[in-house]
Order: structure tokens, then sequence, then C-alpha cells
């Protein structure tokens, strides 16, 4: 090994000393009530940790400035080798200041700004005593029934590996992380984002040559970026739970991706490889788990229990564990840990990183990025405010804007949609309308509907509350609640024009939502600032600029739905062939609510012809591609040109197209502005049916919009020579 400072630790270790890096357990085993638990813990296992408990590495799901320096304190004195203990937590979205939730955030476009998010986020929580964040999630996702689409960045392979590698690097900063950065944490690897069916913690089953091609990219860049830890996944993968994957962790982790951080277990993931049925005891699961490379066992205690007992019946070679440890006090070396356990910590002012007016005003610019208008009738939005609104729904009274994964985010401080309205307009009022998760109230209607009846407006909120999206939250269906959608057609009755503000943490059927609303301005949990940057873009001081990262279906039954599919032998290329025999549904159109890549802005852009200097590209060539985008409005606003690339004939299927490229800014009011893509033949790279990546010469569709909607695309067909 390569490092003396930690071959000479290694040495002095005794085995319990050596197991005990290897696990890691929630707080209360240190005495501290307040942290997040986030899965079953078994109440055996708590009799494995007791006389071992100053052995143990790392604690998961505390935080708080004193409280860490404490358990710091006291684990010092008491270890024999004074091995300082490594803190780490789920910091998805925020610490304290809260932002939009991962899917919102992606929906800016902005890897700028989510690397400052993730920057932020880590400065707040380096400053309450985590050092590890269990983020980014990387996680491919195409079905909205699985709540944790949430964490997720969306469905684009292309997209989620830029996001990706953008949270790496704002959580662990430039060459060292310093002690105001985390070692980043990607997850879950792999392939979690298909579970079948969307149900939570179900089989996931795809051939490799899919996995490779659309799941693989943004873990791997997530490791090309230097994310420090790998979580794996629940799930089976190619028949075997990665956990337990050796050929997933070693083969491809490992060998191929050249990761050589911490491999660290999800939640009692190494105990579940007994419910999964590869493995008949928790011996055997601890076996198969570190054979195949997971080094820490995250609450399962599988490690401390039973990785003695294998080594003494030579069941397990003290290498593997030699290895594990290895790589788990790197990681502590990297963090600075041996030279001050507390990383600075004794010394900060929790109060000038916590919570401040900056990272307030980057919550606030990352909510106006995140929101999304769906749809905008004839000029409705912006509202002037001196117009007479009514603004109707229970949620729109509520501080439940943070979204899950929001532990240290302090719900009553959040301003609520109401108070934000009502320090914007001067005649507004309000009527609760509907209360969440109850049944429909006539009477609560005809209030709602009493008030909206006086306004030339109606704001009507609608959506879900947090505990209906994240871990643990799938639906069967994704329709808005009925009280909500009965009270909407009400209003609708008075012939107002309606917005519908949206709080969500997923795509939801807005078939109804759509008909009856004039303005959708998507919020989805935008966070502690959330409010007043609704409000802001209700009243045109911000123009909207988001766009939606996964597909909004009709209905549940067009799910997974995503842009980029395969053709197949029938497509359907006329919506409106009658033809029976093709890939359609007899009761649905194939096409969805509203596309990936789809959102709309105040200024209307107009997108020109697009151009290319070549119609060929040859070995060590390239084409440049630009097209003209022009601002008509009074406003300024953020325009986002995708390119997308078709291969029309592969050796294996192609999607229908593909994002390579985009470019987010901004065209002034009256003015134009040029977007340029220079295509290179990695952007027509695809993975083989022997598993390598490089193109073919052939023709290919270039295409450039505002959507992945074939009617929002300006196309040229190209040549590889
Ligand atoms: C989740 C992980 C999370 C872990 C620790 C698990 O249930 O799947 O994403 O990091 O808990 O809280």
């Amino acid at each position: 090994m390569l490092d003396n400072f930690i071959d000479n630790l290694l040495k002095q270790m005794t085995l319990d000393e050596k197991i005990g890096q290897l696990q890691q357990v929630t707080g209360d085993f240190f005495g501290s009530s307040g942290g997040a638990i986030t899965g079953p813990i078994d109440d055996q296992a708590k009799k494995y940790i007791k006389d071992n408990v100053y052995n143990i590495g790392s604690v998961l799901g505390i935080s708080g400035k004193k409280e860490i320096i404490d358990i710091q304190k006291n684990f010092l004195q008491h270890s024999r080798l004074k091995i300082p203990l490594l803190f780490m937590a789920d910091i998805i979205h925020g610490y304290k200041t809260i932002f939009p939730i991962p899917l919102g955030l992606a929906a800016s476009w902005d890897p700028k700004l989510i690397k400052d998010v993730a920057q932020a986020s880590a400065d707040e929580a380096a400053a309450e005593g985590i050092s590890v964040t269990f983020s980014p999630m990387a996680d491919l996702v195409r079905d909205p029934r699985w709540g944790r689409v949430m964490e997720s960045t969306g469905e684009d392979p292309f997209l989620n590996s830029i996001y990706a590698k953008a949270f790496v690097e704002g959580y662990q900063g430039k060459d060292r992380i310093d002690n105001n950065h985390l070692a980043a944490t990607v997850k879950h690897f792999a392939g979690y984002g298909a579970v079948e069916a969307g149900r939570e913690y179900n089989t996931v089953d795809m051939s490799e040559w899919r996995f490779r091609s659309e799941y693989l990219p943004s873990y791997k860049a997530a490791v090309e970026a230097k994310a420090q830890l790998v979580m794996t996944s629940f799930n089976t993968l190619f028949g075997i739970p990665v956990t337990g994957n050796r050929y997933i962790l070693q083969d491809i982790l490992r060998k191929e991706l050249s990761f050589d951080g911490v491999i660290i277990s999800d939640w009692n993931s190494i105990g579940e490889l007994i419910d999964h049925g590869v493995a008949e005891n928790m011996g055997q699961a601890a076996s198969l788990a570190l054979k195949a490379g997971v080094d820490i066992d995250m609450m399962s205690f599988s490690y401390i229990s039973q990785l003695e007992n294998l080594i003494d019946s030579k069941k397990i070679n003290i290498d593997l564990i030699d290895h594990a440890v290895y790589r788990i006090l790197s990681l502590k070396k990297k963090l600075g840990l041996f030279d001050d356990p507390f990383r600075g910590l004794e010394t900060k002012k929790v109060n000038s990183h916590v919570f401040t007016d900056e990272k307030l005003a980057l919550a606030q610019k990352a909510a106006e990025e995140s929101i999304v208008l769906l749809k905008n009738d004839d000029k409705t939005l912006p509202l002037n405010i001196d117009d007479s609104v009514a603004l109707v729904g229970d949620i729109g009274d509520s501080h439940d804007l943070l979204g899950s994964w929001s532990f240290k985010g302090d719900k009553l401080s959040v301003k609520t949609i109401k108070e934000s309205l009502y320090s914007k307009f001067k005649k507004i009022v309000f009527a609760k309308g509907y209360k969440t998760a109850s049944d429909f109230s006539s009477k609560m209607a005809e209030e709602a509907v009493a008030i909206a009846k006086k306004q030339k407006y109606i704001i009507f909120v609608a959506g879900l509350e947090s505990e209906q999206s994240g871990e643990a939250s799938s639906l069967t269906d994704i329709k808005i609640a009925d009280n909500q959608i009965r009270l909407l057609k009400k209003l609708a009755e008075l012939g107002k024009p309606i917005i519908t503000l949206l709080v969500t943490g997923r795509p939801l059927d807005l078939t109804e939502i759509q008909k009856y609303s004039n303005a959708i301005l998507l919020a989805w949990f935008p966070g502690t600032k959330g409010a007043d940057a609704l409000a802001k873009i209700i009243t045109g001081e911000t123009n909207p600029s988001g766009k939606i990262t996964m597909t909004f279906p009709r209905n549940v039954g067009q799910t997974p739905i995503y842009y980029n599919h395969f053709n197949t032998g029938r497509p359907l290329l006329d919506k409106n062939a009658d033809e029976k025999y093709l890939s359609k549904y007899l009761d649905s159109p194939n096409d969805p609510l509203y596309p990936f890549g789809f959102g709309l802005s105040y200024s209307n852009f107009k997108i020109g012809q697009l151009t290319v200097d070549s119609k060929e590209i040859k070995e060590n060539s390239s084409i440049l591609a630009s097209i003209i985008v022009h601002n008509p409005s009074k406003l300024d606003g953020d325009a986002t040109v995708q390119w997308y690339i078709r291969d029309l004939s592969a050796e294996v299927v192609r999607p229908v197209k593909e994002l390579k490229f985009f470019e987010k800014k901004l065209v002034k009011a009256g003015s134009s502005s040029k977007f340029i893509f220079r295509i290179d033949l990695s952007d027509l790279s695809y993975v083989h049916s022997n598993k390598k990546m490089y193109p073919d010469k052939g023709k290919f569709i270039l295409a450039a919009g505002f959507s992945s909607s074939d009617d929002d695309l300006s196309c040229v067909e190209f040549i590889y020579k």
C-alpha cells in the first residue's frame, strides 16, 4: 500500500478495530436523539455495537456543531488509536437553507447553478459537523410512479452526467476537500431509477447494453469528477442484487471506471441480500458484500457481527478487510481528520455559514430558475400588482414547500405562497377551497367560488404534500387529488382566467389541470425561498426559464415514457394515423402532455433556421452548427437551445433523438442571439453490442430547438464519411 501513515496505522490495528472502521451506525449509538432515521433498525444489532462502540468508523444522520464536537471528543478519549469518527448525512438539496428539490434544480438547465447550490450546501453542512454527503443521486428516471424521481435530475443520460459532475465539483471543491466542503457519494449504484412498475425497492432488470448506454454514464461522470464514495443500490441488476454483485462493483466500477474510493452499502442493503434470496444468513451476506467490494456496511451490522467468524473459519481473507480499511482511512486523511478531527469546527462561527443572506439569495435564484411555465394562453401571465386576485387552495397556505430530504430545513420559517403573494398584490383574498388529504367539501368549495367571483383572476394552488414524493412514496396513479380537480372545475365555471400553481415532487397527470387552467406554473417543492420566487414570476419581475427534464405523461398508463425512446418497427409517425397495426394505444395518444425540455418564457422567443458549415463529418473534422434566437418581446429572457442527434442506421437500435449539447443564455428584449454547437465524432459514438463505444459511418439528423418535441425542432441531415 502506498501511504506510510495509513500503512503504519493499519499495522497497529486489531481485527476488531479494523472491522469497526467498516461499520456505520446512526447517532443514537453515541447518545444522540436527533438523528435522521431513514430505514429499519434491528434491535438485535445494538448488542453487537455495545462492546465495540469506540471502534466504529462512521456515523450517519446526525449534525450540529456542538453535538458533533461532543461526540468526537468523547470518542477520541475512549478509542485506543484515536482514529476520528467520520460523520455522514443526506444533504440532498441543502442543509438548513433548502434549495428546490433536485428534479426542480435540474429544470434550470444551469450546471453552474447546481454547482453553486452544492457548494453552498456543503459550506452549511460542514459548519455543522458533516464531512460526507450521500449525494448526488445520479439515477436516471423514467417512471413518475417512483417517489424518488424528485431526488434525480431526470431522464437524460447526457444532462444527468453534466449535473452529476456539477454536484460533485460543488460539494468537494477544487483540488482538496477543505473544511468548507464535503466528500460526495454518488448513488444509487446502479440502475435504481429503473425499479419495475415504479414500486420502491423493486427489481431492476435490463440488458447490459442498455445499462451501459443509458444508465451508467451519469454515475461514470460523477466518478470521473472524483466523487469520493459510491453507494450501492438496493436493487437487483443482471440477476444479482448490486450490494453483492461482483461484476458490477469490481469489474465495472473498480476496474473499468477505475474507482478507488469508498464503496458504501445503502441502509441495510447487505442484510437484505438474505431477503433477495442470494444469501442464507448474515454470514453469507457479509461475505458476499465484502467480496463484491462493499467497504462500509450501513446499518445491517453484518460486518461487525460476522467478519471475525468469517476470518476465523477462513471464508474470507484478511486482505479484503485491510483493503477496505485502507480506503476508509485514506478518505479520513483526505478530509483532514487526522490533522484536525473537528475539521475547523471549534473555531467556526455557524452563523456566518448557515442560513446567511447570501445562501438565501442563492435559494431564491435557484427557485426562480427551477420554476417552469407550462402554459400561458393569451399571455395570462404575468399579472399586474393592481389586479384583483383570488388565491385558492390549501397548499397556498402551507409551509410544506421544502420537499422530502430536508431534515434540517425549518418548515415553519418558510413563507407560504399566500404570504408572498399578499406582500405583492394590493387586492388579494384567500380561500382554502379544499383540504389536502380530505374529501371534497361543498362548503369549502362554495366559499372559494364566492370570493373568486368578485376578483379578476384566480390563482389556484394544487399538488402534493412533501410526504407524497421521496423514498418509499411510490404511487400507482399520478392524478391530482379529486377534491382539487372538482374545485378547479367549479372555479372554471366562473369563466375567469385561472392560473394554476403546482407544488409537486414528481410529474403528475395534468390533463384536467391543463383543460381548466389558462396558465400553469410548475413550482416543484421550491425550497426555503420558493414562495417569493413564485411571486416574482407571477408579477413578471422574473421571466421564467425552467424546462422540465422528465416527461409529463397524459396518463399513468403511458409510463414509463421518455423522449429518447427507440423507433420500433412500426412507429406512429403521423399522430392522426388510423392504421391499426402501429405501435400505439387505442385509448390515448402516444405523445406526452409536456415533453422533455419543455418550458415557456414570457419572451415568446422565435427560433430561426438551423444552419451548418458542412453536411459531412470525417475523421478529425467537425461540423459547426448554428441557429438564431430572437426575442420579440419587451422583456429580457433566458433562452435554452437544445441540440439533439439521431443516428439513422446503426449496428444496434438508436434513440429517435438524443440530447448532445445545450446552451442557456440571456437574449435581450428586441434583440437576437446566435447559438452554436460544434459536433465532433464523440457526439456520434454509441455503445455497440460488443460493449465498446465508437461512431459508425452513415447518416444522422441534427435538430435544434426549445424542447425535444418534433414540433419545436429545426433539423438538417448530415453524413459521417
Ligand atoms: C436511502 C439512501 C440514503 C440512506 C441514508 C436509504 O434509505 O436509500 O439514499 O442515503 O437511506 O439515509
